[in-house]
């Protein structure tokens, strides 16, 4: 990943509430703080209160606190002259035009490493489920199933397989680390290898999925990764192999995805992100080889909350001596 966190600069004058904008609905924790503790302004949502607002404060923005989800996009940050930071809750920050801040010199923090352990946790749910058809089996017993058709038919063993980390950052480690405890053979594509691993590196998208069962995505959404996971490499998984994607719904050809579950082109997905979300494909939801989720792989009471603390521990040092706590890089 390039480095894009310009070096710290201390903020010039005395930040108040006023100069601070949340972006975008954001956790509930970091709102409350940003309106109680820092008397923070909320961007309008709807366009024309959006325009009102922006022309009536844009010039007073100094700090932006957003989402993974709505970040500060092109238009946004291009109607704010004086913007000096973006504090973003989450550890994706592909909704924010990292290319324009750096131009700017504007520097971003996420919230890393809290969330790894929840985010890898809910790949394994979804590799546990998608291959041993935990929730299909589960619809089936409620529809009385069981008892009028007998029993649910045969699955694919979940030990042992070739699993593909696509993206072996913090979290496709986290997920490769529970796999081996489920006697997998790891293997992986990064734009380079990571230096001491034992897994097996492959040197594109189609090569890892063309060596594995099962291709777990783990790489950070934006520009750089839109589409690897194209329909050549879903071709190379074929009938027999599974897609598992916990990152962003933009790294994988989500029209070639629904094409090869529909015609059997593919073995099964657990998507917990989408393209579009909330926008599911509909001709997903007709599927029972796809186990769907709705983007909630970090969702968790402690998880969140630590997410919460990260990103206001980011705001509060900003305000006070113009550092980050854990800047992009
Ligand atoms: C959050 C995520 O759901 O951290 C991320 O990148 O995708 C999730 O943990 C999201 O960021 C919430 O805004």
């Amino acid at each position: 990943m390039t480095n894009h966190a310009p070096a710290a600069a201390e903020p010039t004058t005395t930040i108040s509430g006023a100069q601070i904008l949340q972006v975008g609905p954001v956790n509930p924790t970091v709102q409350t703080a940003l309106a109680a503790e820092f008397g923070a302004a909320r961007l309008p949502d709807a366009p024309e209160e959006r325009r009102a607002f922006l022309d009536q404060h844009a010039h007073e923005i100094r700090v932006a606190v957003c989402s993974g989800r709505v970040g500060v996009d092109a238009e946004l940050m291009r109607a704010l002259p004086h913007l000096e930071v973006i504090v973003n809750f989450g550890v994706g920050y592909d909704a924010t035009d990292v290319g324009q801040a750096a131009e700017r010199g504007i520097p971003i923090s996420n919230t890393p490493d809290v969330l790894t352990d929840c985010v890898a946790d809910t790949a394994l749910a979804l590799y546990l489920d998608v291959l041993r058809r935990i929730t299909a089996a589960d619809r089936y017993v409620r529809r009385g199933d069981w008892g009028a058709k007998g029993n649910f038919p045969l699955t694919v063993r979940a030990s042992g397989k070739a699993v593909g980390i696509l993206g072996l950052g913090r979290i496709g480690t986290a997920i490769a680390r529970r796999l081996e405890g489920f006697g997998c053979e790891i293997h992986y594509h990064n734009r380079q290898p990571v230096e001491g691993s034992s897994y097996a590196y492959h040197a594109s998208a189609e090569e890892l999925a063309e060596a594995v069962d099962v291709l777990v995505v783990a790489a950070a959404g934006g520009p750089a990764s839109a589409g690897l996971v194209s329909g050549s490499v879903l071709e190379k998984l074929g009938p027999g192999g599974y897609l598992i994607n916990i990152a962003r719904g933009t790294v994988v050809d989500e029209e070639a995805l629904v094409a090869a579950l529909v015609d059997g082109r593919l073995g099964g997905a657990g998507l917990d992100v989408f393209a579009d979300e909330p926008h599911v494909p509909p001709a997903l939801i007709e599927l029972d080889n796809v186990v769907l989720l709705p983007h909630l792989a970090s969702g968790t009471v402690e998880t969140r909350s630590d997410m919460a603390e990260l990103a206001l521990a980011n705001l509060r040092s900003y305000l006070s001596d113009g550092s980050l706590v854990t800047p992009i890089s």
